[in-house]
């Protein structure tokens, strides 16, 4: 059955508000079948459940810069394709008076519908039917869309929007949070997994979302957190607001655990839909293509001017990102996390790819514990999903400081290089500027198996830059010398001669090609053709063991 909006105003003539309002409190009347309309008590039943908590509860959701799950769903998919699945499902539960409380549907909107002419399922949480707490029966909605999902290979979309485990149900209901929660595992890299959270998401049921591949949440009306703000003052005695703890702000800019922050849920909605325009349905299909007349053969000339002269200077590597790809299109993940690296997606040549590329303009592009796990993890999911990987490199090496040693950069570092390392994916990477130290693996290096590698005339390859190569090389000569400052100057220019060029890695074969910006995007295309029928493979096992 279609629940389209305009099918749902049809219907919602048929019955009368007085017994919308009543629904929750009386529970789902059972009359008996009429011979003269034997349809009269589906429409009935139907009619309450897409009256959800009524119209009281509606009011209050709107008002408070929210729409209701039934509103988010046809927002979200293509006209007139939402089939919803167990309307009239009810809950379980006699204890509290919650046996004289149903609402068909229990409070979670589940079915299938199409984004851009292809399926998905999924699931919204509704806030106006026992503030979207999680029952028995309710949880029992949601694995059974995931089930379907997995078996027939569709992405799956939960929009959150919940008080959490439903109290009256206890343990029922943390079983069905785990019952989700293994899903949510088992479906890891099979199909993709989006969750936008639109409203409360507390305690335990952040880990759904936090398994899931991307995590969007809306400005001002959505919050994460284990435990309140109440329960944090009383344990710790640190005085937070709700939206400092867990708001999108937050997450998206200092946990990371948002990948998306969106003004509102129209906002979300739409970004949902082009997040799945870059992602195949599930692991064993490539992504679809988008057709584009944007000219493969494109010369950017502009890229031969974008790389200051100074490698000291800095320059926005998004601003290249922008003019080599597909229509200027780039959908950034992670945009205000770890702004040091950049990740994020784009078509080139039609072909939908997953950029990593450290920005320079932040943090100088050094690699620090932050920047490494969100590109590790932006790595891998596009690995999982048959995306291949264009890397931009510039980096002066990972970050220094007691703070990132004492906190663990030796493996937070390693999960970028076992992500890259790992990944069979096409990966080509462009060294545009410096590739020092360490880093110069981690970021897609040949020898941890990238399949082209390119590096424009002003990239430069060294263990470290050539100011602390000098200082260390010449440490005795500069403490005698009469001049050192000179000296050192002198040592400087001779090092940078002999490292900063793409030269010496070129000979070695390390650098497949040495490329002149403004060909970057042909080159990039061709290469991308080129690896198209890529197969490549790691040695069977359980499964490795990334240093988390
Ligand atoms: C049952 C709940 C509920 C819950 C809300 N309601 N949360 N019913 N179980 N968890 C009901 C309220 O009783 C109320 O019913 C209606 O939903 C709307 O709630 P309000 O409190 O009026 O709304 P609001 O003021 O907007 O506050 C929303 C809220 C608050 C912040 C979410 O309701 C709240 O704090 N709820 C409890 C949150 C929580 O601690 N949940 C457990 C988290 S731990 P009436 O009929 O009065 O309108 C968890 C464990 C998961 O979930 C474990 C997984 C392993």
């Amino acid at each position: 059955m279609s629940n389209h909006p305009r099918g749902r105003r049809k219907s919602a003539t048929r019955g009368t508000a007085s017994k919308r309002t009543s629904s929750a409190k009386t529970g789902p009347r059972r009359g008996p079948v009429d011979p003269a309309d034997p349809g009269a008590e589906l429409r009935r039943r139907i009619e309450q459940a897409e009256t959800g908590g009524g119209p009281e509860r509606v009011r209050r959701q709107h008002e408070s810069g929210k729409l209701t799950a039934r509103e988010r769903v046809h927002a979200l998919v293509d006209p007139g394709t939402f089939e919803e699945m167990d309307k009239l499902v009810l809950h379980r539960c006699n204890d509290f008076g919650m046996s004289a409380k149903h609402i068909p549907g229990d409070g979670v909107v589940t079915g299938h519908g199409m984004v851009d002419a292809r399926p998905v399922f999924l699931f919204a949480q509704d806030f106006t039917v026992f503030g979207g707490s999680l029952s028995e029966a309710y949880a029992q909605k949601i694995c059974k869309v995931m089930d379907l999902a997995m078996k027939v290979g569709v992405p799956i979309v939960g929009l959150c929007d919940s008080g959490g485990a439903r109290i009256q149900e206890g343990v029922v209901s943390l079983a069905g949070y785990a019952d989700i929660f293994l899903r949510n595992v088992l479906a890891s890299g099979v199909v993709p997994q989006i969750s936008a959270i639109m409203g409360p998401c507390a305690g335990g049921s952040v880990y759904s979302p936090a398994i899931t591949d991307f995590n969007l949440m809306v400005e001002k009306t959505s919050y994460m957190f284990i435990t309140g703000p109440e329960v944090i003052r009383t344990v710790t005695h640190e005085e937070v607001s709700k939206e400092e703890l867990g708001g999108a702000e937050t997450h998206a800019s200092r946990s990371g655990v948002a990948h998306f922050m969106v003004r509102d849920d129209r906002g979300g909605l739409a970004l949902i839909r082009r997040l799945l325009s870059f992602l195949p349905s599930n692991n064993m299909e490539e992504a679809p293509r988008r057709p584009t007349d944007d000219d493969p053969e494109r010369l950017v000339e502009a890229l031969n001017r974008l790389i200051p002269e100074n490698p000291n200077h800095p320059y926005d590597i998004k601003e290249l990102i922008h003019l080599v790809v597909d229509d200027q299109q780039f959908l950034e993940v992670h945009e205000r996390f770890a702004r040091n690296i950049v990740v994020g997606f784009a078509h080139l040549g039609g072909r939908s790819v997953g950029i990593v590329a450290n920005q320079p303009a932040h943090l100088a592009g050094t690699l620090d514990i932050d920047g490494s796990v969100k590109a590790a993890r932006f790595v891998r999911t596009c690995d999982a999903f048959n995306i291949p990987l264009i890397t931009f490199e510039d980096v002066p090496g990972f970050l220094p400081g007691t703070d990132q040693e004492f906190r663990g950069i030796i493996r937070h570092g390693a999960k970028l290089l076992y992500a890259f390392a790992e990944a069979t994916v096409p990966k080509v990477t462009v060294v545009t500027r410096k590739a020092y130290g360490g880093a110069y693996c981690v970021m897609a290096s040949k020898q941890i198996r990238a399949d082209l590698n390119y590096a424009y005339p002003s990239a430069e390859f060294a263990v470290m830059g050539p100011e602390g190569a000098v200082n260390i090389l010449y440490r005795k000569e500069l403490e005698s010398a009469r001049d050192p400052k000179a000296l050192r100057e002198q040592k400087i220019k001779e090092f940078r001669k002999k490292f900063a060029n793409p030269y010496v890695a070129a000979e070695r074969g390390y650098i497949d090609e040495v490329i002149e910006p403004h060909t970057t995007r042909p080159k990039l295309i061709t290469a991308l053709n080129l690896l198209a029928n890529k197969r490549d493979q790691n040695p069977p096992r359980k499964h490795g063991n990334i240093p988390l």
